[in-house]
């Protein structure tokens, strides 16, 4: 089992809503953050306290979706906002989160479970698992897009290489600017966007990153900030139209343009992170019980009061249906 989970993940790298580099970073800025008190609730929910307790869970739902057990999450790592970039990016919850439920629906949903009283500890921590995850993948603006399965099925080339712009933006991105995508090479990314958050470029406005943040109405913080990746679609990643960038090359014009956003929005994915984990263990003070969580209580863990009304799917989430719910195609 635990062989064919790392194959899957192995054979999977670059399939994944940020590589491996860019969830990992996400994690390690989280890390950065969380009171002592976050981190060993955390550390007991997860039963690792090792200096990579947050990074090294980071990815596991991109594998997780590939096994049979995991296949019904494969709709929660994105929203597919049926807007019509450059001219109008916006979110609408009951139009664009599939009735299986989306990334928005997600972090409710894994919100409730981590907290609740009457869920197993494996559970537990597989909502963690997923929240350490979503809240990465919902900072990547094209995981907030329906247009072309997301920019899957926009070819460009990266420096030669074919491939498409979902992909550029997960991982050839993200890693032409850091030279790698080991835990290592992640490590070193979240040093430098912490020492830019707390004395640097971003100092000003990581307030913002975090404005409204209320872990007590999760669908909604979670819609915000879909929301805001969202607007990048329109002002930075197809400023000026899909048929602009097909089949184009993006290195080095196209490249320079977007990889600023790229920065912020891992900066922001882990600031974001942090604080919500540092909400939700705030409410038991017993590290021994820190399993129990703010809630602590039986609760209703079905997570189906987050989903939208069921509909008829939308030509863009019959795509999605087509293949298999996933969030980008394999290479
Ligand atoms: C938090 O933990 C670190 C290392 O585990 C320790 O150095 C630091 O003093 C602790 N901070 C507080 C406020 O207890
Ligand atoms: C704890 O996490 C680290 C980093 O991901 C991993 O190498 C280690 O195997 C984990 N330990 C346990 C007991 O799972
Ligand atoms: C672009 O590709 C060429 C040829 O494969 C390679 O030599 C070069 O290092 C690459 N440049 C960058 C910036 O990745
Ligand atoms: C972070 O890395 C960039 C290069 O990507 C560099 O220009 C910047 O000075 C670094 N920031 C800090 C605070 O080290
Ligand atoms: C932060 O400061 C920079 C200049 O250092 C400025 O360009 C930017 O608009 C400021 N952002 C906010 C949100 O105040
Ligand atoms: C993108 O380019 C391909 C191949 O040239 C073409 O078939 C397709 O219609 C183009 N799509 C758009 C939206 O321009
Ligand atoms: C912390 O968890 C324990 C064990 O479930 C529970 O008895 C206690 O009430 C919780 N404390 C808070 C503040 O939620
Ligand atoms: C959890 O408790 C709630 C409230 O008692 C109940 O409605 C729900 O069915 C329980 N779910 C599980 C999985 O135990
Ligand atoms: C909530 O999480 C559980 C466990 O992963 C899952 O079975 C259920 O389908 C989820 N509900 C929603 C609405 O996402
Ligand atoms: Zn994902």
């Amino acid at each position: 089992m635990y062989t064919t989970l790392l194959a899957a993940a192995f054979a999977l790298r670059g399939a994944n809503a940020w590589g491996t580099l860019g969830h990992e970073t996400v994690a390690f800025i989280a890390q950065h953050y969380v009171s002592n008190h976050t981190a060993a609730w955390a550390q007991s929910i997860l039963s690792n306290d090792s200096a990579s307790y947050l990074a090294g869970v980071a990815t596991w739902a991109d594998s997780y979706r590939y096994t049979a057990e995991g296949k019904f999450s494969a709709p929660f790592h994105y929203i597919d906002a049926e807007d019509s970039p450059p001219t109008s990016c916006n979110v609408d919850f009951e139009r664009d989160c599939g009735s299986e439920g989306c990334v928005v629906s997600a972090i409710a949903n894994y919100t409730t479970r981590v907290q609740a009283a009457n869920v197993s500890a494996e559970q537990r921590d597989y909502a963690l698992r997923f929240l350490v995850h979503f809240i990465g993948d919902i900072t990547q603006p094209l995981h907030d897009e329906a247009l072309e399965v997301g920019g899957n099925d926009i070819d460009v080339t990266f420096n030669g290489t074919a491939t498409n712009l979902h992909h550029i933006w997960d991982t050839n991105m993200p890693e032409e600017l850091r030279g790698g995508y080991s835990l290592k090479d992640a490590a070193a990314w979240a040093v430098n966007l912490t020492a830019e958050i707390d004395s640097g470029v971003y100092q000003n406005q990581t307030a913002s990153w975090v404005a409204g943040l209320d872990v007590n109405d999760a669908k909604a913080t979670a819609l915000r900030w879909a929301t805001d990746a969202n607007a990048f679609v329109c002002s930075v990643v197809l400023p000026d139209g899909e048929a602009a960038i097909n089949g184009t090359e993006t290195y080095p014009a196209y490249y320079d343009s977007a990889i600023g956003t790229i920065e912020v929005q891992i900066a922001k994915a882990g600031v974001r992170l942090a604080a919500w984990l540092d909400a939700l263990a705030a409410g038991n003070k017993t590290v021994a019980h820190a399993y129990a969580g703010r809630r602590s209580l039986p609760v209703d863990v079905s997570g189906r009061e987050f989903l939208p009304e069921p509909r008829e799917l939308s030509v863009a989430k019959l795509k999605r249906a087509a293949i298999g719910w996933g969030c980008g195609h394999q290479h």
